[in-house]
């Protein structure tokens, strides 16, 4: 009686590589989801989907939604940027942190304008000062001096201190323009390097929210500050923004623009 059904003879070639090819799909998944992703250096794989993903080409920051760059896990702030702590305060809080202020005059000046290497603050975009000093009480921002005095504010203390120092007169009041000389990189940036120019996000063209006051800052506050984000040693800008612009920028950019952005001090606070 011939055989028939799947086990016969003229089907064993066929079951046979049936087999095979049900192995070769299990190893090569097992090489391709598992081994390969675990063998990459930054692998963070939070599961089976994620190892997908991956070895499908997925960009990692797709994946989780989370922010995965080069300082990932770490969230580099806990501020939420809102257009609402942009808005001009009342009275009464520029009047209250007139007040609180006195703390600050040592470092920052009588009106703001320090005398000392430390930031101006007066006339400075009031989220800002909200950020940053939310950004020195989580330690997101480091600094053991400004973590100590932010550690003992109110989140109100702080929105009245960023309403007074907003009410000041900047530095210089006119922000930088195209009919001046400006350094490459402040007006073009360098789309070889990915540097975007600095004026479409501090003032001139375009104030991004959250992007610091810069004209007539102390030189070596720029340079630091610059050099702190070239090095990761400041990473409290969401998205790595400045950290992206300083990270290809040489020691002699890093000095032309901060040379730039200092020249605007008031006589007498150079
Ligand atoms: C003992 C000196 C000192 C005192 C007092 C001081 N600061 Fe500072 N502040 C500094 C220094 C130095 C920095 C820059 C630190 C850094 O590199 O992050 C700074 C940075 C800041 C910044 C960030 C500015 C920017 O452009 O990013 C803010 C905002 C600020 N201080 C607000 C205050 C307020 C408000 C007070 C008073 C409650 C105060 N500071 C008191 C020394 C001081
Ligand atoms: C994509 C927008 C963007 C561009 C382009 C950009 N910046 Fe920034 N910059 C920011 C933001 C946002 C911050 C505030 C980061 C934070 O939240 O701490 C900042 C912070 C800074 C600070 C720290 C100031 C302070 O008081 O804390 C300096 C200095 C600075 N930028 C200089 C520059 C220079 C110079 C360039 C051009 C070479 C430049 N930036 C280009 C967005 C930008």
């Amino acid at each position: 009686m011939r055989e028939h059904g799947f086990f016969s003879k003229t089907n064993r070639v066929g079951w046979v590589s049936t087999v095979g090819l049900i192995l070769l799909t299990i190893v090569a998944a097992i090489v391709a989801f598992v081994w390969l992703p675990s063998a990459q250096a930054d692998f963070r794989a939070q599961g089976l989907w994620d190892s997908i993903c991956r070895a499908a080409g997925v960009p990692s920051k797709w994946i989780a939604g989370t922010e995965r760059g080069q300082d990932a896990p770490t969230v580099s702030t806990n501020v939420v940027l809102l257009p609402a702590m942009a808005k001009p305060a009342s009275s009464a809080s520029v009047g209250r942190g007139a007040t609180l202020a006195l703390n600050c005059t040592m470092c920052h000046g009588a009106l703001g304008m320090s005398r000392s290497d430390a930031p101006n603050l007066a006339g400075q975009y009031p989220e800002v000062i909200k950020k940053q000093m939310l950004d020195y009480q989580s330690g997101k921002r480091q600094s053991s001096i400004m973590a100590a005095l932010a550690m003992s504010l109110t989140e109100e203390n702080i929105a009245d201190l960023a309403a007074y120092y907003a009410s000041l007169p900047k530095a210089r009041t006119a922000p930088t323009t195209y009919d001046e000389a400006l350094p490459a990189l402040v007006r073009v940036g360098d789309p070889m390097r990915n540097i975007a120019p600095c004026i479409s996000c501090h003032g001139g063209v375009d104030q991004k929210l959250g992007a610091p006051w810069l004209e007539g800052m102390p030189k070596p506050y720029l340079v630091q500050q610059l050099e702190d984000f070239k090095h990761g040693r400041r990473k409290n800008d969401g998205q790595q923004q400045m950290r992206n612009v300083a990270r290809p920028m040489t020691d002699e950019e890093i000095d032309s623009v901060a040379t730039f952005y200092a020249r605007k001090a008031l006589p007498g606070h150079e």
